[in-house]
């Protein structure tokens, strides 16, 4: 079989150098396309593939249709909104993920963040601390339950809502349960953003939930830039000159918020959330293992799709 790597933001050398060793030791055969910038390079790339790994890479309908032999898709990654689930279940193509596999890198990310945005952006002047702060997590998951564990040492309180936990659990590790996300906007003075991009929701956090924050409020978003409604989030910036927003995947509006609302907006360059050496080895050898168990025993495990 045939195991493509399709990578625009590409993995590091070593994570690579052992997806290689994984899929070749497993007798299949190895092949790698990088920063290949147009959509073309990877509809040629796929033509033979009968696997595919990705990070947050676009598997649209026409990279499907392109894709002949494909029978699995892995993003190496929690998010899989960038798979076209449709078009890969009208084909029977198994589509997976590798939860929790890169999510220290970006619970730490969400830690660095609030320090950088209370710390004036390493600016002069006098900041804040996290210690006794209320961070309030949007969705208990793997990268939300590690930025809460992270939070907790540097004292701050956390409260969480996630109608897809049970409420024992979270309480059992320390965090107060918000009732809804009214409760959780209201009481905190920090929000992290962990929840996944769907129909459900994308464009959910806009003015309603951000203009319950107490003052001073921050919102903080390493999830993903499809959840915001960003009309909305400019509004409420606007009106309430004590909030700020720190993102890891600049809104579309991001230069006009830069200027109009200065050091209480910032986006990183790139997305860097998963950018760790850990994370890329992490995420990128269990890819490459789920596809060598499917291949071997039909292992479908972390499947996102049905057909
Ligand atoms: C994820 O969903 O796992 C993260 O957003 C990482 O995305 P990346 O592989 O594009 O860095």
């Amino acid at each position: 079989m045939k195991v493509l790597i399709a990578t625009e933001k590409p993995f590091s050398a070593k994570a690579v150098e052992g997806i290689k060793n994984i899929v070749e030791s497993a007798g299949h055969t190895f092949a790698a396309l990088e920063k290949y910038g147009t959509q073309d390079k990877l509809l040629e790339a796929v033509a033979d593939a009968d696997a595919l790994i990705v990070r947050s890479d676009k598997v649209t309908r026409e990279v499907v249709d392109a894709a002949k032999n494909l029978k699995i898709v892995v993003r190496a990654g929690a998010g899989f909104d960038n798979l076209d689930l449709a078009a890969l279940s009208e084909r029977k193509i198994v589509a997976m993920n590798t939860p929790g596999q890169n999510s220290n890198a970006v619970a730490e990310l969400a830690i660095g963040m609030m320090i950088y945005i209370s710390r004036n952006q390493f600016n002069p002047g006098t900041g804040s601390e996290l210690k006794g702060k209320t961070l309030g997590i949007q969705a208990y998951g793997n990268v939300g339950r590690l930025v809460a564990e992270h939070a907790k040492s540097f004292g701050m309180k956390i409260m969480a809502f996630d109608p897809f936990v049970p409420a024992e659990k979270m309480e059992a590790e320390g965090v107060t349960v918000a009732k809804d996300l009214d409760e959780l906007y209201s009481c905190s003075n920090f929000i992290s953003l962990h929840i996944p991009a769907n129909e459900q929701t994308k464009g959910s956090i806009g003015y309603a939930l951000l203009s319950k924050m107490p003052k001073g409020g921050c919102l903080v978003n390493t999830a993903r830039k499809e959840v915001i409604n960003e009309p909305e989030l400019e509004k409420v910036l606007e009106e309430r000159e004590d909030l700020k927003y720190i993102t890891d995947i600049a809104p579309a509006n991001i230069e006009v918020l830069k200027e109009k609302f200065g050091k209480r907006v910032f986006a990183t360059p790139k997305k860097q959330g998963a950018e760790t050496a850990e994370a890329n080895l992490n995420a990128g050898l269990a890819a490459a293992n789920q596809i060598v168990g499917f291949f071997k025993d039909g292992c479908t495990r972390f499947q996102v799709n049905k057909f």
